[in-house]
């Protein structure tokens, strides 16, 4: 067994960055520690309480279908027969972020990579990178969603080919990724969802998504997605809508080489811009917005 090593950083001309090993490694279930588990705990039950009537359904019923609960932090070995059997995906443990060919390769392959390690008690409102709770409670319960599971797989051979056609490509491709799996919002029955990952395992940013009128809320457009740049560092100025997960496979399925062609040859929109032939839902106030600072 591979023995799990917390992050080192390295200082680069961007300031330290986290470096983690390319390795998959064992879940040190054993390891963790009773505070890990209340943190566990306590973020989960405060996700549940207000995702209800926030969250799609389909977010929301797969995850207990899966078993996770707030007694105690889940087991990927007890998870993974649960989602093989509904989709062919399987939870594989890592340090932290990937390599992007590393992740593509993941994914193509069906294999979803999970942060072993749980943020801090004094993290539980924001960190800067990818924990156990963002990626087992937020990414996990729609990969056992059929045409969903489909799509993060179809995600992976794209990003496989989008890293051989180059960086400008894999921006594209990666705003994609940002505005549907991180930050999407779904219209239902009753009303716009989250099925965005990076906003259900934030009770800040689930709250705001839908009930502040600062952000833009846009209908799904596949290359106007893939042109418009994003927050890293505060809420989205701009959520995009889809109709449904078959609309995502569907949009996603033609060669997307002549789309970075396209791309190539125009400039990039300001995360917070509401473009002509958008579909609006809510044209944000920008109420709070930071001038700079899109990437
Ligand atoms: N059709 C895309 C391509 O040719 C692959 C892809 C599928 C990308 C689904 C994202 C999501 O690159
Ligand atoms: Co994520």
């Amino acid at each position: 067994m591979n023995t799990p090593r917390r992050v080192e950083h390295q200082l680069t001309d961007k300031g330290y960055v986290p470096v983690y090993t390319t390795a998959v490694v064992e879940q040190p279930w054993g390891d963790y520690t009773a505070t890990d588990h209340e943190v566990w705990a306590t973020l989960f039950k405060r996700q549940r309480e207000i995702l209800p009537g926030r969250a799609s359904k389909e977010f929301l019923a797969q995850q207990e279908v899966m078993g996770m609960s707030a007694d105690r932090i889940p087991k990927f070995d007890d998870l993974n027969p649960v989602l093989r059997k509904a989709t062919g995906w399987e939870l594989i443990g890592v340090e932290g972020l990937l390599p992007e060919l590393t992740f593509f390769e993941h994914l193509a392959n069906r294999r979803f990579p999970v942060t072993w390690w749980i943020r801090k008690p004094d993290q539980l409102d924001y960190l800067s990178e990818p924990d156990l709770f963002h990626d087992l409670f937020g990414h996990v319960p729609l990969l056992m969603n059929p045409v969903f599971a489909d799509y993060m797989a179809a995600y992976g051979r794209g990003g496989v080919k989008a890293h051989g056609i180059g960086p400008e490509a894999l921006v594209n491709l990666t705003r994609l990724y940002w505005y549907t799996v991180e930050f999407g919002l779904i219209k239902e029955d009753d009303g716009l969802r989250i099925y965005g990952s990076g906003i259900v395992s934030s009770k800040s940013e689930s709250i705001h998504c839908l009930e502040s009128k600062a952000p833009n809320r846009i209908g799904f457009d596949l290359e106007r997605i893939m042109r418009t740049r994003y927050r890293i560092d505060t809420f989205q100025k701009t959520y995009f809508v889809i109709d449904s997960y078959e609309q995502l496979m569907e949009a996603t399925g033609p060669d997307f080489t002549p789309i970075y062609e396209r791309l190539g040859q125009v400039d990039s929109f300001p995360a917070g811009s509401v473009q002509p032939g958008d579909q609006v839902f809510n044209r944000g106030t920008g109420e709070g917005w930071l001038d700079d600072g899109d990437v």
